[in-house]
């Protein structure tokens, strides 16, 4: 019997042409960057079939960015935006990311509700010229700190 309320939280593995209409679906009428050829994965929530969150993390030039957090509406507030954003560190890490960065406006929910927690701290890199009109760049170092903090988000050892 399916359980409309368990939250399940799934990697894509596969851009198969079903995960693709949902994604159009989920974010009509958003902005969402194209990954084109970005190496990245994809963190889906379910409710049942439902896709009721979506978030995903990519490589470029070496860097690990975070991206197109999104709740549904009638399913916020209940913990599914802050999961998605640990699977995606927990995934980086899991990977070598030594930093982990996303681009957002001030004061964004994102960023107050689901990266800050984590320790994610407004920058500049050289490449860019940040100022109140554009998107900031925020960025996690990981290190030892941040894994006594969240313990969850240590890897486990290789056998
Ligand atoms: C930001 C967003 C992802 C948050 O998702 P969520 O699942 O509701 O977040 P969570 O339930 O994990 O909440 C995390 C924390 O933020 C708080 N929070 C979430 N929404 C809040 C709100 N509207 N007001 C105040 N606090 C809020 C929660 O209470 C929680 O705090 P706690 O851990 O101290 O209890 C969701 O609101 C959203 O999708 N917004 C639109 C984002 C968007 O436009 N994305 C761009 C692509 S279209």
């Amino acid at each position: 019997m399916e359980v409309k309320d368990e939250i399940i939280f799934r990697v894509i593995e596969t851009e198969d042409a079903d995960w693709k209409a949902r994604f159009a679906s989920f974010y009509s009428g958003c902005e969402i960057k194209k990954m084109g050829r970005k190496p990245h994965t994809f963190f889906a929530a379910y409710s049942g079939d439902e896709m009721v969150g979506h978030s995903v993390i990519y490589r470029d030039k070496q860097q690990w960015i975070m991206d197109g957090l999104r709740v549904k509406p009638e399913f916020r507030e209940r913990g599914i935006g802050k999961r998605l954003t640990e699977a995606r560190i927990r995934y980086a890490i899991e990977n070598g990311a030594e930093e982990i960065w996303y681009a957002c406006e001030d004061g964004n929910m994102v960023t107050t509700c689901c990266h800050l927690r984590f320790g994610f701290e407004k920058i500049c890199p050289d490449s860019h010229r940040c100022n109140a009109a554009t998107a900031h760049w925020f960025r996690l170092r990981i290190t030892p700190k941040l894994f006594k903090k969240f313990p969850s988000l240590k890897p486990l050892p290789k056998s």
